[in-house]
């Protein structure tokens, strides 16, 4: 019967892209969710998959030194900002651990950030690499830290307006964090914390006019297999595509019910 099985054709297709926009989410905690990036496995771009995806509705992102929820995402710039939860900020200072970028992931640290390494010992091979940024604006960046944030005083530094006490202060310079992988480990570079900047309104403002968050600039065209060129559309359909490119890989559930979907339909049709 030639309209009973197109309807069932029509059912299947429906009942299976409204089940695949299950699966894959269009925003994760308030971040909507474009190409490359995808909400779980079989989203988005495989070349990302392992490294951002969503969990209990945050956007998370992985790393062998941890796992940070994603703040935000710039799609016109390519950059992702992500919250290391043991970083300083200027009003809230605690001792930090270390951050890095995986090895062969599609990131690196953008240029807009300025990694400021606070109580820092003078024996540190920062001194001795000569790893610190010497610009007049990296040595304000020092002294507006140190005299403006209350946060300091968190961390057993005094703060004073003495241009000397911002001598255990180091911006990292910036030719070091181009070079992926890269690494902050504040133990080993025997620092206490550091803060990481990506936006500076004005210099003598830190508590009210500077962004903080680590931004990673990202490769939307890496790959690890080929991906589909061109179909940055519709989050949703994105994966759509990956779908339709593998035919039958979808996801057995969503055929499953599918089929039952279809079969209600055979069975309630004579009723009609
Ligand atoms: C998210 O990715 C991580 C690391 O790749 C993985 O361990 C976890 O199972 C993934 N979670 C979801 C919901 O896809």
């Amino acid at each position: 019967m030639p309209p009973l099985s197109l309807l069932a054709t029509f059912l299947l297709l429906i009942s299976l892209s409204t089940i695949q926009a299950w699966d894959c989410e269009s925003s994760c905690g308030g971040i909507t969710l474009n190409s490359p990036f995808g909400s779980a496995s079989g989203c988005g771009s495989s070349a990302f998959q392992p490294y951002v995806n969503c969990s209990n509705g945050k956007l998370l992102f992985y790393s062998p030194t941890g796992t940070y929820q994603v703040q935000s995402i710039d799609y016109s710039n390519n950059v992702m900002v992500v919250i290391d939860p043991q970083m300083s900020t200027c009003s809230s200072m605690q001792l930090s651990g270390a951050f890095g970028l995986p090895i062969g992931a599609p990131f690196s640290f953008s240029s807009y950030n300025k990694v400021v390494l606070i109580g820092c010992s003078s024996t540190s091979s920062l001194y001795s690499k000569q790893s610190c940024d010497t610009s007049s604006e990296a040595q304000q960046l020092c002294k507006s830290i140190y005299e403006n944030c209350d946060g300091i005083s968190q961390i057993g530094i005094v703060a004073t307006s003495s241009t000397g006490s911002a001598s255990s202060c180091c911006v990292y310079a910036s030719s070091l964090l181009a070079t992926a992988p890269y690494e902050v480990d504040l133990p080993l570079l025997q620092c206490s914390t550091y803060t990481s900047v990506y936006h500076i309104g004005n210099i003598q403002s830190p508590q009210s006019s500077w962004l903080y968050g680590i931004a990673l600039q990202y490769n939307p065209s890496s790959s690890s297999q080929s991906s589909p060129s061109g179909s940055g559309q519709n989050p949703s359909c994105y994966v759509c595509q990956e779908a339709e490119d593998s035919h039958g890989s979808l996801a057995l559930p969503s055929r499953v019910a599918g089929l039952l979907l279809v079969l209600a339909a055979i069975i309630s049709l004579p009723m009609l």
